[in-house]
């Protein structure tokens, strides 16, 4: 007999974006925010106490669940702190998922999902998108006890209208849970569900619209029954106490987190058309990055010459994303540098478009 459980010797794992160690690359693979984050989250980290840190963190995160649920106009009791959207993510599979207990989630999306499944050992519904990415008529009648819907979508940068979203959540009878790590990008989100339905969850990030990616924070937005019965699933201190502090500081900084989301949306629009102006396909993106794909089916090659530069965008190998190219939205000059390479590189070999 193995150590492991038999599902787990046969997981795969999460295959994280490259990080490279040096800095003088053109990073755009991991969908970071290439703006740093507000200088009130450098005030927090250069002035936190010692005896703060000496004792545990709160437990519930409250500060931050009050600034929150000011900025999301719900209650602090619809708020759980997570140590990144990854942790909701996990304590949702744990909560909600098992052997007799699917999952359901629309694909292409956000390759983590399968890989939670297969950890939890619950059976996979996934259902495909549509050409257009529109929300597919079948994953309402799935059964599943979780269905996931990640909006906008990751890969793709697509949205699904809150409404169509409304109405997903009051077909299914399990739990609805709106992957909206990406959504200070667009122009919507689905707060306003969670007073109308008692089964749905949204995820939030604070890693790419507050630029908080390495320190870690995340949180569910949902009816207390809900956060009640995640909490008795979650790490008893699964945020810290720095996290705790810095992330209040980044989320009640309303000013400097419009001006760098509005900076991030107005160079996506630039990205997108100078991409498109080179031949790529390029579909309007809701997100922090955009999907471009390479009609000749030459995604790899141009991933490979552009990675010999270092230059640094995610390629995925997965059905209906390998003749594409995720390019997260960098700063003007970082993504005038992606440009003149991909130039460059099409001059050579146009073909490869
Ligand atoms: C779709 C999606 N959901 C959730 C997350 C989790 O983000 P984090 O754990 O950094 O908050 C990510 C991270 O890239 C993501 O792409």
């Amino acid at each position: 007999m193995g150590y492991f459980r038999k599902n787990i010797e046969k997981v795969k794992g999460y295959e994280p974006g490259f990080q490279p160690k040096e800095t003088d690359v053109v990073k755009l693979n991991t969908n970071e925010n290439p703006y740093p984050p507000s200088p009130a989250v450098l005030k927090v980290l250069t002035e936190i106490s010692p005896e703060r840190l000496r004792r545990y963190p709160d437990p519930l995160g409250n500060e931050f669940r009050q600034a929150a649920a000011e900025v999301n106009s719900v209650g602090p009791e619809n708020i759980m702190c997570c140590n990144g959207g990854d942790d909701l993510l996990t304590i949702a599979f744990r909560a909600f998922c098992d052997e007799n207990r699917p999952v359901a989630y629309p694909i292409p999306t956000y390759s983590l999902y399968p890989v939670l499944a297969d950890v939890q050992n619950c059976p996979v519904l996934e259902v495909p998108f549509d050409d257009e990415f529109n929300l597919p008529a079948k994953l309402a009648g799935t059964n599943a006890a979780l269905t996931i819907v990640c909006n906008p979508n990751a890969p793709t940068g697509s949205f699904i209208s809150v409404n169509e979203l409304a109405s997903l959540a009051d077909e299914i009878s399990g739990v609805l849970l709106i992957d909206e790590a990406y959504v200070d990008f667009s122009e919507q989100n689905c707060n306003g569900l969670v007073k109308d339905f008692d089964n749905v969850i949204i995820l939030r990030s604070m890693s790419k619209g507050y630029s908080l990616a390495g320190m870690r924070f995340g949180y569910a937005i949902a009816r207390p029954e809900l956060i009640t019965g995640l909490m008795k699933v979650k790490d008893s201190y699964n945020v810290d106490v720095v996290a705790i502090e810095a992330a209040t500081a980044a989320i009640k900084d309303r000013k400097y987190f419009k001006e760098n989301v509005e900076k991030v949306k107005a160079e996506r629009t630039r990205l997108t058309e100078q991409l498109r102006n080179l031949g790529f396909d390029v579909p309007d993106s809701f997100s922090n990055f955009v999907l471009a794909q390479c009609k000749n089916g030459g995604a790899a090659d141009v991933y490979e010459k552009l990675t010999g530069r270092n230059i640094y965008v995610r390629y995925f190998s997965y059905p209906r994303l390998e003749d594409k190219l995720r390019i997260t939205v960098g700063m003007p000059e970082q993504d005038d540098k992606l440009l003149a390479a991909l130039k460059d590189i099409l001059a050579t070999e146009p073909s490869q478009l």
